[in-house]
């Protein structure tokens, strides 16, 4: 059988990384079907950087703030997926809004994954809020991504409950779990067509 062409792609993060590693390893490792070209990020202090460097992935550290718009932040990221010819974004704890420039640059092309089971527990801090709301169970949902905040249409859900005796702590570290090998699988499907 012919060698499959690896998909280019683009992970987007601002912290620890940790879902950032658990893709970059599965593609370094062919069970992606996909080169991480670049990590984007917001935050030069961000553990993410780090991993990067690890992980001898390139890495594009842009602060927003030395922008004078979204836009023109955007357009310098779109520039360098460009140069590195980008062809799916995968957001993994990129806490920004993605905007018109790179949403209309990739359309259907964005991916991100929420500890949560959407539309249950949009936005920041969804494990905590799930936890201390008493429900019996959450979960991890990895969708695409529009303009909103985690509204994009569902690809894949995953279940999580919350036993009996569990804390935050040992829930986020089961939830941090599902989330590695749920965004593992669903780009391996992504990547394979
Ligand atoms: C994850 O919980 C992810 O679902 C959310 O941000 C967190 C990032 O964690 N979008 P990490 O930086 O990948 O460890």
């Amino acid at each position: 059988m012919a060698n499959k062409v690896m998909k280019k792609i683009a992970i987007f993060a601002s912290g620890t990384g940790s879902n950032f590693e658990a893709v970059a390893r599965a593609c370094q490792e062919g069970i992606i079907n996909a080169k991480v070209s670049l990590l984007v990020c917001d935050k030069p202090e961000a553990l993410v950087v780090s991993k990067a460097g690890r992980l001898n992935v390139e890495v594009l550290v842009l602060t927003p703030k030395e922008y004078e718009s979204k836009k023109a932040y955007e357009e310098a990221i779109l520039a360098q997926l460009q140069k590195y010819k980008v062809e799916l974004m995968v957001l993994a704890g990129y806490m920004r809004l993605v905007g018109q420039t790179l949403l209309k640059a990739y359309p259907d092309k964005i991916v991100n994954i929420h500890p949560s089971l959407l539309p249950e527990f949009p936005g920041v801090n969804s494990i905590k809020r799930a936890f201390e709301s008493g429900v019996k169970e959450t979960g991890i949902t990895v969708h695409y991504v529009d303009s909103g905040i985690d509204t994009g249409p569902i690809i894949a859900q995953r279940v999580v409950g919350i036993d009996e005796n569990e804390t935050l702590e040992s829930l986020e570290e089961k939830m941090h779990k599902v989330e590695h090998e749920l965004y593992v699988e669903v780009l391996k499907k992504l990547c394979e067509g």
